[in-house]
């Protein structure tokens, strides 16, 4: 009877904790409600080249958030897909002599592997080239066309003589009007980072052959965006995420917002509505893929066909895009408005983080400044990288890749305070008492556990991934001084009553050590699982949620043999 009101009170105490959690979630004016499920997306790579650690940025901070969401009791989606189509893919099959279709067809399967590689879990990743794709797109150009938003101009585009071809995006180079720094045709990609509209670049060279391109006539068709000026500002006061991606957004609203060409004279893509030789823009297509991944993801699980509406179309979800600082004019001003003209559900959340630089600078794939993942994960464990990318800088701030900081943060972090403490305790204990001792958890214990707890559900508000390691990593350093300061060691030598004493001290350690693995797993999954199996425990600690932190770990539970947790790295 005792023992089913013990159960009874435990169970309330977690319904509790879930309804102090949606209280908790206010991210500055934005709330994740706990009722309603959450749909996260990371940008969808151009899938013409290799994964590198710059794009990871996007998609391991995505990850982790999804991880920890679910650990409180969130209804969490999380998607992706390869973005198939645009100069990007043409240009390298291209350069390589093979067809679009190969060169994604190469790709999308490297990109997947990196994923797997690294433990980003998507619960969909599709392809932009699907059949659903297209599909969806055709359906959202024709709603656009039929509410009024598009209409055909005869436009100046930039064009090659020599190639006797246009140069759409990428296949055109020249100066930025904007600023004067060396542009691609659709962005000014090393300077001020503004999108730019056909034959808006100065003095345009062809990228294929390099001579100087002219400006030719050519009939195209345009999004009205001018039309959703006032909807974007205050759409934009609203929405959630990060402060970067909202104010540099609302900068671009400020100044005039010009309407926008949305086809291009390319084979490679989704067909324009009754017009065999225009594709439309990349970025037209590509950000639809959310949506028909989500209707993919549907039909994948067997679901009811309709619900991908709910995420879609009647606002009954949470949606929340991850994406670099590079790609916030389309994903805060382009993507908001199209999707309010063809009447679908607006985004609530776009969280961008910093660039990666490599020593200072601009990753570049021509100059040579880039770290392939692939050249990473030959020597390093995944994890190390998932927390270096965290733990270097805040979210959304530059993040200066240097192998001097990743040696720092793997041997003065991984290496000295949290594999320092989950090997020293646990072979200390497996020598000594083979199980996990008797003893009662302190109060200080429990303390400082809840407030790492609170300090990780507010890192997730902030979208501050840096925040989260810091405060796990100030519990471990706690764990490791609690250890150090009760010295246990000469307990163990005291006769019955020291060794009760000393099991009592490693059971409190080990209590830190078990939450340290519940709110680090998120950040490491793999390495945690193996110290959660070092423990004894036999739950999955990937579906463990964060009230299981405030549960005592059971004596009498047997560890396993200690291994060394992560390898010094020698510069
Ligand atoms: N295909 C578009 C996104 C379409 S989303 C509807 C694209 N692809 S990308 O391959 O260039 O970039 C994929 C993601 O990686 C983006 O979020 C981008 O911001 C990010 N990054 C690519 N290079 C990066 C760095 N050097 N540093 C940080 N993030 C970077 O954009
Ligand atoms: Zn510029």
């Amino acid at each position: 009877m005792f023992l089913i009101l013990l159960y009874f009170i435990l169970y309330c105490k977690q319904k509790l904790y879930l309804v102090n959690i949606e209280v908790l979630l206010l991210n500055g004016k934005m709330k994740i409600p706990l009722k309603k499920p959450v749909l996260v997306t990371s940008a969808l790579p151009y899938v013409n080249g290799e994964c590198h650690i710059g794009h990871l940025r996007t998609y391991v901070p995505a990850d982790i958030y999804v991880r920890v969401l679910r650990k409180m009791g969130y209804d969490v989606v999380f998607i992706s897909g390869s973005d198939t189509h645009g100069t990007p893919i043409v240009l390298s099959a291209e350069a390589q002599g093979i067809t679009p279709q190969a060169v994604v067809e190469k790709y999308h399967q490297h990109f997947k592997r990196m994923f797997q590689a690294l433990n980003v879990n998507f619960d969909y990743y599709g392809r932009t080239d699907s059949e659903s794709n297209h599909r969806r797109t055709e359906e959202i150009v024709k709603k656009l066309i039929d509410n009024g938003y598009v209409y055909k101009k005869e436009t100046k585009q930039a064009f090659c003589n020599t190639c006797g071809r246009f140069l759409p995006d990428r296949y055109v180079e020249g100066k930025c009007p904007y600023c004067g720094a060396i542009a691609r045709g659709d962005e000014c990609d090393q300077g001020c980072g503004k999108h730019l509209e056909p034959g808006e670049i100065i003095e345009p060279r062809c990228k294929i052959c390099g001579s100087e391109a002219d400006f030719k006539e050519q009939e195209q068709f345009y999004f009205k965006l001018s039309a959703f000026a006032d909807f974007l500002i205050s759409y934009l006061d609203h929405l959630g995420g990060t402060l970067n991606a909202r104010n540099y957004a609302k900068e671009w609203t400020r100044k005039e917002l010009r309407d926008w060409c949305v086809t291009r004279n390319l084979e490679w893509g989704v067909k324009f509505p009754g017009r065999g030789d225009l594709v439309v823009y990349v970025w037209v297509d590509a950000p639809i893929g959310y949506i028909s991944f989500t209707e993919d993801l549907i039909k994948e699980k067997g679901e009811d066909e309709k619900e991908w509406r709910k995420y879609w179309k009647e606002n009954k979800a949470t949606i929340v895009h991850f994406i670099g600082t590079d790609i916030i004019y389309h994903h805060c001003i382009f993507w908001p408005a199209m999707l309010k003209g063809a009447g679908y559900s607006l985004p609530d959340a776009v969280v961008a983080s910093g660039m990666v630089k490599i020593d200072g600078k601009t990753f570049s794939k021509s100059r040579g400044n880039v770290v392939w993942a692939t050249e990473f994960l030959e020597r390093f464990h995944p994890d190390t990288l998932r927390y270096y990318l965290v733990a270097q800088s805040s979210h959304t701030k530059e993040l200066d890749f240097s192998w001097d900081s990743f040696y720092t943060r793997v041997n003065h972090e991984l290496v000295a305070i949290l594999g320092n403490l989950v090997h020293r305790v646990v072979s200390f204990t497996y020598k000594n008492f083979g199980a996990v001792p008797e003893g009662d958890i302190e109060e200080e214990v429990f303390a400082q556990i809840e407030l790492t707890r609170e300090e990780v559900i507010s890192a997730m508000e902030e979208y501050e991934f840096k925040k989260l390691v810091d405060a796990v990593m100030k519990l471990a350093y706690f764990g490791n001084s609690f250890f150090q300061r009760e010295e246990p060691w000469h307990l163990i030598k005291e006769g019955e009553k020291g060794r009760e004493r000393c099991g009592g001290i490693v059971k409190n350690v080990l209590q830190i050590i078990k939450a340290v693995c519940i709110l680090m797993e998120a950040v490491m999954p793999d390495k945690m699982a193996e110290v959660w199996s070092q423990l004894g425990m036999e739950s999955d600690v990937h579906s463990v949620m964060l009230d299981e932190l405030m549960m005592p770990i059971k004596s009498g539970q047997t560890l396993k043999k200690p291994k060394k947790l992560f390898e010094r790295v020698e510069v």
